[in-house]
């Protein structure tokens, strides 16, 4: 696979002597959409801008498209493109000066019909000659994400770009992630909203304590830690569960209407036929059948637990 991006055994103690990235290995794939996801604290943010150069690292090495981000910093900065968490922005340039310049600081020549183009696609171009501080938060965050792509990056990182902001913006968001995916550009986000990892992502890396958990393929991820779960509606309630079927993991639920059972999605067996006719041979009538699986942010809370 084209690494983009190598993180190789970057650790970053902050000058407090608190460590907040602990020997990270990390490789990004070219194209890829990558959720980085991590309770508050984690080291998410740290780990962002570390690789983007704005935090300089204690020891490791990034390499972005090739170029070593201390070294080549120019040369690894220009193909990369940053929203922060944090609101900062200016006060009384307008939102096209403020984005036009930003592009200019990374040296690419002037291109109004590109900038024209973001500024549409995020909503702002009637907004174009607004001063930065008569904007709402909402819009600040619509401008970040402007400057962020005035350079035509082929890496993006987005740090938590959904945080408060309303879902017409959230919706404008995805959209341009999609439009941008299918430019090419790889894209590393991170988001408390864990369904929108899950429904946007290629890959999905945890990260707590400045240790990357894990880093795997999102369909992946969920077939092999998720879980499923059947549950058996009864025509009449059962008042314990039957003898055949104690040497399952069943549980009763619903005042004993339902018989509820959890199964590992990665085994060869699911047991559900020997659960079904287990049922069947303590005279219990089914009314109905329904099946539903475990969220990836049930996988989340699952294994930040874990290693807590
Ligand atoms: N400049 C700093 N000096 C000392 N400690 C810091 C500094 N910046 C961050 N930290 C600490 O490093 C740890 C990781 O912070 P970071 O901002 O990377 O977390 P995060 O995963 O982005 O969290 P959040 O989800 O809240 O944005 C935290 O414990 C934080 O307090
Ligand atoms: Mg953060």
């Amino acid at each position: 696979m084209d690494s983009v991006i190598s993180v190789n055994a970057l650790s970053k103690t902050y000058d407090n002597g608190f460590s907040a990235l602990k020997n990270v290995n990390l490789e990004i794939h070219r194209g890829e959409i990558l959720a980085l996801l991590g309770p508050n604290g984690a080291g998410k943010t740290t780990l962002i801008s570390t690789i983007t150069g704005i935090v300089s690292s204690t020891s490791g090495t990034v390499l972005v498209d090739g170029y070593d981000n201390v070294t080549q910093y120019r040369e690894a900065r220009s193909r990369v493109g940053l929203v922060p968490q944090e609101l900062t922005i200016g006060a009384f340039e307008s939102v096209y000066a403020t984005v036009a310049f930003s592009r200019g600081l990374f040296g690419s020549k002037p291109n109004p019909a590109y900038i024209e183009k973001i500024l549409k696609s995020l909503s702002l171009w009637d907004k174009k000659d607004d001063q930065l501080r008569m904007l709402s938060g909402g819009m600040k965050r619509r401008v970040l994400i402007a400057k962020a792509l005035s350079h035509e990056p082929t890496i993006l990182f987005l740090d938590e770009p959904t945080a408060g902001v309303d879902v017409e913006l959230r919706k404008d968001m995805w959209r341009l992630v999609e439009e941008l995916r299918a430019d090419g550009v790889t894209i590393i986000l991170t988001t408390h909203y864990i369904e929108e990892a899950e429904e946007i992502a290629d890959r999905v890396a945890v990260i707590n304590g400045g240790e990357i958990l894990l880093v795997e393929d999102k369909a992946e991820l969920m077939q092999k830690l998720g879980k499923k779960e059947l549950r058996v509606e009864l025509k009449s309630p059962a008042a314990s569960i039957p003898e055949g079927l104690k040497e399952f993991d069943v549980a009763l639920a619903e005042d004993g209407n339902q018989l509820v059972y959890t199964y590992q999605t990665n085994q060869e067996s699911t047991g559900i036929t020997a659960v079904l006719q287990a049922i069947n041979a303590a005279g219990l009538s089914l009314k109905d059948i329904q099946t539903s699986q475990s969220s990836l942010e049930d996988i989340f809370v699952d294994l930040v637990r874990e290693q807590a």
